[in-house]
């Protein structure tokens, strides 16, 4: 089977970007991405490329690349579905705000939807890929509302979720470690797996595409996000018993990540995790074992969450804690928002929480981000509902300029791991905050020893 034209429902972080490589690597294939959020749309299709709604390195040029041949951003759902005869589903999936499993499980409303429009819309045979980041057994709900309220027409379900991570989104598209389909083992099910084997096939080496039945599929992506995860919560508790013991967690790091077993990556103390997958996917894993009665399971997997809020709310107090114990109407500078650099995205983000402990102290915070909006900051604490619409714009400025925020600055504290931050003025801010100067960097990306000869009391993480 040769696959002519897919549909992706959902142009965000994950469906946007995969659908662009996809398409400069299949010019043959005609691809419609389509989003319900008609602001959304409209940015993918500013005539500046540059204005496109996500900010990854490399993604404008792919989408100039192909936008307008192969490559379509729309907001006719249903028409898109029609012409289809590969489905993907790349919608949001977050934790659920309301009912059973409430802040745990995966909230599944927009999943459903789609299934029930695609069943609605069919009229001929098609293929569904899962790419959305879905709890596992997820796929036989979705053939169970596609089988039972289709027009019978047949559907296969495919289950490839994305591991792409964001800031480095381009790159990992292009060359994945690995490419991971799931799928039903019957014949139909192999031809469908094929299907999709073909479209990544133009780009990635075939021993890196695996298959796999759905359920191992769908789990894998769980279980390589909460991995990921240990690994920074690992990190992360040994940087606390680097600074009541005076190790270097830096140096603790290197040591142990030259071990071959272990390896480097992922071993980066910081003020947490963020990002939309970490705590949603294992919250779910939590929550999925917990439905199987495996309380163990369950808590040994939790751990690591308790452990990324307590490392986030160290920081907090540790600025308070410094400042003589009070911040109030101090101001402190944020540097940076996002979860992590190179993105836009501040879904979870340390930052939001850290703010929040600040201005529970009464503090005034300014923060600048050389990505996100100021829409987007306030949205995010207006999100929290924790103070009203009103007071977070009080209290929280945003700029478009670093040094305008560190100015008259009780303490500059860096967030996330922007690069510009290293190749600034830092002399030039000293003179502009407050003494002492109080630097907290969430992310030890500076260099201690430079900015302590400028006169900043400089306080990394577990140093
Ligand atoms: C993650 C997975 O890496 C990706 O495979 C999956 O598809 C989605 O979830 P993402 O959330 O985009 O990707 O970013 P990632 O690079 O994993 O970082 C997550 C968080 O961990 C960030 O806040 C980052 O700053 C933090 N982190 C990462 C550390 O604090 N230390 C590290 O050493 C690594
Ligand atoms: P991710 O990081 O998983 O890509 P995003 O929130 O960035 O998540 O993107 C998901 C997108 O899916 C959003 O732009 C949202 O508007 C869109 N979406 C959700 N439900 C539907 C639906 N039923 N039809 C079309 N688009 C949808």
């Amino acid at each position: 089977m040769i696959i002519k034209n897919i549909c992706c429902i959902g142009a965000g972080y994950v469906g946007g970007p995969t659908m662009t490589v996809i398409a400069n690597k299949n010019p043959n294939v005609k691809i419609t991405v389509v989003d319900l959020n008609h602001a959304r749309i409209n940015a993918w299709n500013d005539p500046d490329v540059n204005n496109i709604p996500i900010y990854e390195p490399g993604l404008s040029k792919l989408v100039e690349n192909a936008r307008g041949k192969n490559l379509f951003f729309s907001t006719d759902v249903d028409k898109a579905i029609h012409e289809a005869e590969m489905i993907f589903i790349s919608v949001n999936t977050p934790t659920k705000t309301y009912g059973k499993g409430k802040g745990m499980a995966a909230d599944l409303k927009y999943i459903e939807l789609c299934a029930r429009q695609i069943a609605r819309i069919a009229t001929s045979d098609k293929i569904v890929v899962e790419k959305s980041t879905l709890p596992v057994r997820t796929a036989q709900a979705l053939k169970a509302i596609l089988d039972h309220t289709g027009n019978g027409v047949k559907f296969q379900i495919l289950s490839n979720p994305e591991f792409l991570a964001e800031g480095t989104a381009v790159q990992d598209l292009l060359s994945p470690d690995r490419v991971l389909i799931g799928g039903e083992q019957s014949e139909e099910g192999i031809e469908a797996i094929q299907a999709l084997v073909d479209i990544y096939a133009s780009w990635v080496p075939l021993e890196r595409i695996l298959r796999t039945n759905v359920w191992s599929s769908e789990l894998s992506k769980l279980t390589a996000n909460a991995f990921l995860a240990q690994r920074v919560s690992s990190i992360n508790a040994i940087s606390e018993l680097c600074e009541a013991t005076g190790a270097d967690v830096d140096e603790v790091s290197k040591a142990i990540g030259m071990d071959s077993r272990i390896g480097p990556k992922f071993l980066k103390a910081s003020v947490g995790f963020g990002g939309s997958c970490f705590q949603k996917d294992i919250l779910n894993l939590v929550y999925i074992a917990k439905t199987y009665g495996l309380n163990e399971v369950a808590d040994y997997w939790e751990q690591v969450i308790i452990m990324n809020d307590h490392q986030k709310g160290r920081f907090a107090d540790k600025i308070v804690s410094t400042l003589y114990n009070t911040v109030s109407g101090k101001k402190i500078a944020f540097l940076g928002w996002a979860f992590k650099k190179d993105t836009n995205d501040t879904r979870e983000s340390a930052a939001i929480y850290v703010a929040d402990a600040l201005l529970h102290e009464q503090a005034e915070i300014t923060v600048y981000d050389p990505k996100v909006t100021a829409e987007q900051i306030y949205a995010d604490l207006d999100y929290l509902n924790l103070r009203s619409p009103e007071e977070n714009r009080k209290y929280v400025k945003v700029v478009n300029d670093p040094y305008e925020a560190c100015k008259a600055a009780h303490a500059v504290a860096i967030l996330t791991e922007w690069d510009e931050f290293k190749t600034y003025n830092w002399k030039k801010v000293y003179d502009a905050v407050i003494k002492p100067a109080f630097l907290f960097d969430g992310r030890s990306i500076l260099n201690a020893d430079q900015l302590s000869a400028i006169g900043f009391k400089y306080t990394g993480i577990g140093k």
